[in-house]
């Protein structure tokens, strides 16, 4: 039976009675902020509030996140809260304000700077700040007390997503005795070896092993996780069970596939606003005659492998002339924790290959790359797909990538391909797209080739293959199997 968003809501009145359900994260779903003096709602770029929104609107729990919109505080009550989504509203958010130091020390330090870095193998040194560790602790402590005013000794289930806070479940485990506890870690987790260099990582397993349940997006990740607390812990590692027994308390290490909502995707899709959103991009950005449209959508991070994707699309025309003047690339690309260094480098080394690129082939009228750099809506986006002959997911690593879902979910033609990343967790899903090695520029860049000359009944075979996996896979399923097992430890 395919999950859907009735069926969740069935088996949350079922095996959730009345208990709250609360969502803790960083990341906001919706945030405020202010527009031509008026203020208007965004949804910020994250997988995480992707997969988590339609999850709250079937169970109409409470999501506390931090309110970072420059209107939050405006568009919400005196006690932070406020109803969304906007236009229809079925959860409440509460919304935790931080000042800019806590800001800058915890998220844009300990979490993006350290914790980041670390979990991702991207080749980026981590950087550990006493200073940011102090603030991260503080950071999870204020969360902890907003949380617990919520639930006090109720019985509640409560979910916290990421790595913004690894020490949450132990402090809330004191706070809410009653509550059953889970975590999903919505980054990798390294290997023994490349954890053991953090300097209080005792410190955050503990708080970790907080948790009833511990979520990854893959197996490989959970395994990683248990290789590394039997190393670094007087703690009892339960292989088979995949469990971890510390302090008397066990924590069930599990693997959900994140995903998204399939259906209304594949609809929106399906819909005559995407088609004339299409039409619109197509005016708008002046594709030529005849053209061929590779796109790329990701926030602007050192993980994903911008730069490679640029050298690739550099080597397929210099190799392929034939391509020239009939090939687009349209990077959409959104501006993310800019202020720290890794990502400011990023965006300069991101604007050169860019304007190399261009200048090295542009055309009267015709330039390779169209990069956009602000936020673009998935409407918009799914006008990009329609037209996409593939997209490019290039990441170096990366615990799953939802983009790579969306692509396949609109794909209601099944004439595009997916070029994906061996280092994304989807690739352990998605088969039926062209694998591809990121730090592997030339072969990149005849993959992208290969998609493009791909023929089409073999383009429908793999996108029909690719689009069954994610129907199946969907966003209620990763909910329903975590709230299945979530309802066992009442
Ligand atoms: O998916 C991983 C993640 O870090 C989420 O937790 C986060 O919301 C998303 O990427 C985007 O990052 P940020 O919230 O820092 O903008």
């Amino acid at each position: 039976m395919l999950e859907s968003r009735d069926t969740l809501r069935h088996l949350i009145r079922t095996k959730l009675g009345n208990q709250k359900f609360v969502v803790v994260s960083n990341r906001e779903p919706y945030m405020h902020e202010y527009r031509d003096g008026q203020i208007e709602s965004i949804r910020p770029a994250s997988g995480v509030t992707v997969a988590l929104d339609p999850v709250m609107q079937a169970s109409r729990g409470l999501w506390v996140a931090h309110g970072s919109g420059a209107a939050d505080s405006e568009a919400s009550d005196l006690n932070g809260f406020v109803h969304v989504p906007p236009k229809q509203p079925n959860y409440k958010l509460k919304r935790v304000w931080l000042s800019k130091q806590q800001e800058e020390d915890y998220y844009y330090g300990f979490a993006n700077s350290a914790l980041w870095p670390l979990c991702h193998v991207a080749y980026r040194r981590p950087v550990f700040r006493e200073q940011d560790w102090k603030m991260y602790r503080e950071v999870n402590e204020l969360f902890a007390d907003r949380v617990a005013e919520e639930i006090g000794d109720d019985r509640a289930f409560l979910f916290i997503q990421d790595y913004h806070f690894a020490l949450l479940p132990r402090m809330l485990r004191k706070r809410c005795p009653r509550a059953i506890i889970a975590q999903f870690w919505h980054i990798p987790w390294p290997n023994p070896e490349v954890f053991r260099i953090c300097p209080w990582r005792h410190e955050i397993l503990d708080g970790m092993l907080g948790n009833d349940i511990l979520g990854f997006h893959i197996r490989y990740h959970c395994h990683n996780f248990i290789d590394t607390v039997d190393r670094e812990l007087e703690a009892r590692p339960d292989r088979e069970m995949t469990a971890i027994v510390f302090g008397g308390h066990t924590t069930k290490i599990r693997a959900f596939p994140i995903s998204i909502d399939f259906e209304d995707v594949s609809r929106r899709a399906a819909s005559p606003e995407t088609k004339k959103t299409a039409m619109a991009l197509r005016r708008r950005y002046r594709f030529p005659d005849d053209f061929i449209l590779g796109v790329g959508a990701d926030r602007i991070d050192y993980t994903k492998g911008l730069p490679e994707r640029f050298d690739a699309i550099d080597r397929l025309l210099e190799r392929y002339p034939q391509y020239r003047e009939r090939f687009v690339f349209f990077q959409a690309a959104v501006p993310s924790r800019t202020h720290v260094g890794e990502y400011r480098r990023l965006n300069d080394e991101v604007d050169e290959r860019v304007a190399a690129l261009n200048q090295k082939y542009g055309r009267r009228g015709w330039q390779p790359v169209i990069f956009v750099r602000e936020h673009i809506p998935l409407s918009t986006l799914l006008g990009l797909y329609q037209m996409a002959r593939f997209v490019v997911v290039s990441s170096l690593h990366d615990g799953m990538n939802l983009v790579a879902k969306e692509f396949v979910a609109s794909q209601v033609d099944s004439d595009g391909v997916l070029l994906l990343s061996q280092f994304t967790g989807a690739a352990r899903e998605l088969r039926g797209a062209v694998v591809i090695n990121p730090y592997a520029v030339d072969d990149m860049a005849e993959r992208m080739r290969e998609a493009m000359e791909m023929e089409p009944v073999e383009v429908r075979r793999r996108m029909g293959r690719l689009r069954a996996q994610v129907r199946e896979n969907n966003v209620y399923k990763w909910a329903a199997d975590i709230i299945r097992k979530l309802s066992k430890l009442t």
